[in-house]
């Protein structure tokens, strides 16, 4: 029987082996006890989420044919016909729903916590670049299924593309008589958007690992610097094991939710009706449509994405005790309440026509 110490001496001469061929080693850098709480783990869940997604992804992209014509049946196909279609769907559809939850919780974090102030600013803005990718990932993503909701989302994007004149001229529904739109959405959210988010999510981690995770908030500059210095460190490789707790959590809850609320699906949509409202994640965006018409859809997140990216120049103070930066937490409380506020007056209204596709 082989002894215990033989078979560790194998483990380390394999990961030995490992190491100096791949470097593997490197992953076991110091990272600091704080970055262990859930607050700082949110990130890492999000990501977590990301992987789920384009695992599942990948597996629907067997089944769906993205073509006008054919997008809704092999829909249709995908629940009630291939091997645990319907529950691989489900849980693409809810490991979305986490992914904008946690993908909220982390910026709050780093928002309330001021992780965005120098040296940082570069992985705050990479961050809003992120969070604009998994808008479009969200966007393409309904327009996919081809029910109602998902042909009137199209709509809105071919006039707000219409909107642009020659900027919007990409993304508009005239832009090639080849191939249809729904098949260009399906490249950009199977192809050209998670490369996106990839290489930019490369960026963010390089820029964390480079950085180092922010000290926590609490005290004057002196006291924040003394506490990083006594903080103990564990190796990022522990850190990976706290992201994969969180990971589980989130693949149980998922997998419950698939179980108990299957990913819905509406009958084939069509042309010239506008009778649905957005999924719950865009669905802020649907009073403001309601009072402002369709320009409201580009210039409210136009002006948040100036104001997230703004930030980190504005707030320049070296303060990053949340207690001492009441105006910038009051600021955020306001955006955070008026974001609450519209999606439950959003759910709360009755559907009217926006578009003029939709007779609006
Ligand atoms: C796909 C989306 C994103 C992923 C997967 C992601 C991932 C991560 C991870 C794993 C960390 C390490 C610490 C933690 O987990 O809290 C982190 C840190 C950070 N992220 Fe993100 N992030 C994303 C989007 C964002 C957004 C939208 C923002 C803000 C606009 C942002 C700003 C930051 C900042 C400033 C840090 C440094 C935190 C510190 O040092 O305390 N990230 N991100």
């Amino acid at each position: 029987m082989e002894s215990a110490s033989t078979s560790a001496q194998t483990r380390n001469g394999f990961w030995g082996w490992l190491d100096d061929r791949l470097g593997v080693g490197g992953l076991r850098y110091p990272v600091p006890e704080h970055a262990n709480s859930l607050a700082y783990t949110l990130g890492g869940i999000t990501l977590a989420s990301f992987v789920g997604l384009v695992l599942t992804g990948i597996y629907l992209a067997q089944f769906y044919d993205p073509t006008p014509e054919a997008a809704h049946a092999s829909v249709t196909y995908i629940t009630d016909t291939a091997f645990a279609g319907e529950l691989i769907r489900s849980l693409h559809y809810w490991l979305a729903s986490a992914f904008v939850i946690t993908l909220v919780l982390h910026l709050v974090r780093t928002f309330a916590t001021a992780s965005f102030k120098a040296p940082r600013e570069m992985t705050w803005i990479s961050g809003v670049v992120l969070f604009f990718l998994t808008a479009g990932l969200l966007f393409s993503g309904t327009v996919l299924k081809a029910d109602q909701e998902a042909i009137e989302a199209l709509e809105h994007n071919n006039e707000i593309a219409d909107l642009f004149g020659f900027l919007g001229f990409w993304f508009s529904a005239d832009f090639t008589d080849n191939l249809s739109a729904l098949t260009r959405l399906y490249v950009a959210h199977v192809s050209i958007l998670p490369i996106l988010v990839a290489a930019v999510l490369a960026i963010h981690m390089l820029l964390i690992k480079r950085h180092r995770m922010a000290p926590l908030p609490w005290g004057s500059a002196a006291e924040m610097a003394a506490r990083e210095q006594a903080e103990h460190a564990e190796p990022f490789t522990s850190h990976l094991k706290h992201i994969g707790k969180w990971a589980l959590v989130v693949v149980g809850a998922t997998l419950l939710l698939s179980g108990l609320v299957p990913a819905g699906l509406g009958p084939a949509g069509v042309e010239g009706i506008e009778i649905t409202k957005p999924p719950w994640y865009f669905l802020w965006l649907y009073p403001l449509e309601n009072w402002f018409g369709l320009d409201a859809l580009w210039i409210v997140p136009g002006i948040l994405g100036l104001g997230l990216v703004a930030l980190p120049f504005l707030d320049r103070s070296p303060e990053r005790d949340p207690r001492r930066r009441r105006i910038w937490i009051a600021l955020g409380a306001i955006a955070l309440v008026a974001w609450l506020f519209l999606t439950i007056y959003g759910a709360a209204t009755v559907p009217v026509s926006h578009t003029e596709a939709g007779g609006g």
